[in-house]
């Protein structure tokens, strides 16, 4: 039972600013940072860090030594990352005072994945293992299909969000996670409470997962509905916090735990993820989220979404 991610791996360009650039404007960064990131390589490191057994699949540049090693680092298995030819994806990620951040995507090789590609990784995989999808690859509907077929649990993170996701084959998803604007992108509807049944009834067999910053997060399933409010904190860089969430809240599940303990676990990570500064160095391993939880089991991993 494993954990694999498909998905992007970015170098992310940060700039520190006052507020967000408005359109017309030119201002001044007080600081730059280049970090290693991408929803793909985040997710991957957010489980790993969470004590997951993980691989990423994904493709970079040449130039794409630093993200390998890093993922590596983090304990992520890199063994069916792949190169092209195409520059590594980036991001201009600004983040304002108070955290709040904006992001221009360059999808890079990001944007190279073949059917021949997919394929070859999905060929390791199968009954039992849990794929881990955002939106920042090509072929997203492509990979979805291939993985059913194969057997593999299907974990999407709609992120981020094109209207022609509606049109992929959304009912072999097992398990949704997103925020409100993906969440109203979705289903046109804003109140989280509308948006949770609109996907229920959308997709009977998934459960889906709402993240809300601070505000909270609520899991649903059929008729259940679960709350858990967001945990107080300074909020520096909100960069990776839902990547952040997805992880822990998948490892939580694989160690057995109930919908609440996965909700109330991956929201004591992110909100660590967003008092420090960066993407995927930001997220925190287990033993810092341990004390945040009662009742913590063994440490054994066991997917099951
Ligand atoms: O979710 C955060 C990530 O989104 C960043 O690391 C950036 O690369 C973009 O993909």
């Amino acid at each position: 039972m494993r954990f694999l991610v498909m998905g992007s791996l970015n170098y992310d360009y940060t700039y520190f600013v006052d507020h967000i650039v408005r359109p017309g404007e030119t201002i001044a960064s007080g600081r730059l940072e280049r970090a290693c990131g991408g929803k793909g390589f985040n997710q991957a490191a957010a489980l790993a860090k969470a004590g997951a057994k993980v691989f990423l699949a994904g493709l970079t540049g040449p130039d794409g030594d630093d993200l390998v090693r890093a993922a590596k680092d983090f304990g992520v298995d890199c063994a069916f990352l792949a190169r092209t030819q195409e520059r590594t994806g980036n991001a201009i990620i600004q983040v304002e005072e108070g955290g709040q951040n904006s992001i221009v995507l360059f999808g890079g090789a990001n944007r190279k994945w073949t059917q021949q590609y997919r394929e070859e990784v999905l060929g390791h995989f199968g009954k039992g293992d849990v794929l881990i999808l955002q939106n920042e690859v090509n072929d997203g509907n492509g990979i979805l299909r291939c993985a059913k077929e194969r057997g593999l649990k299907i974990v999407l993170n709609p992120s981020p969000f094109e209207p022609d996701i509606v049109n992929w084959d959304l009912e072999k998803v097992s398990l949704f996670l997103f925020n409100e604007v993906e969440g109203e992108q979705m289903t046109g509807e804003k109140e989280p409470e509308k948006i949770l049944n609109c996907i229920c009834a959308r997709y009977p067999a998934a459960a889906a997962v709402l993240t809300l910053g601070e505000k909270g997060a609520w899991y649903a399933q059929g008729e259940e509905r679960i709350f858990c409010p967001a945990r107080k904190t300074q909020a520096v860089d909100t960069t990776a916090a839902g990547d952040t969430f997805t992880g822990y809240f998948l490892s939580a599940q694989s160690r057995g735990m109930a919908p609440k303990q996965c909700l109330e676990i991956a929201a004591a990570a992110a909100a660590v993820a967003v008092s420090r500064k960066g993407a995927s160095v930001s997220i925190p391993v287990w033993e810092e989220i341990a004390p945040f939880t009662s009742a913590l089991p063994c440490a054994k991993v066991n997917p099951d979404v």
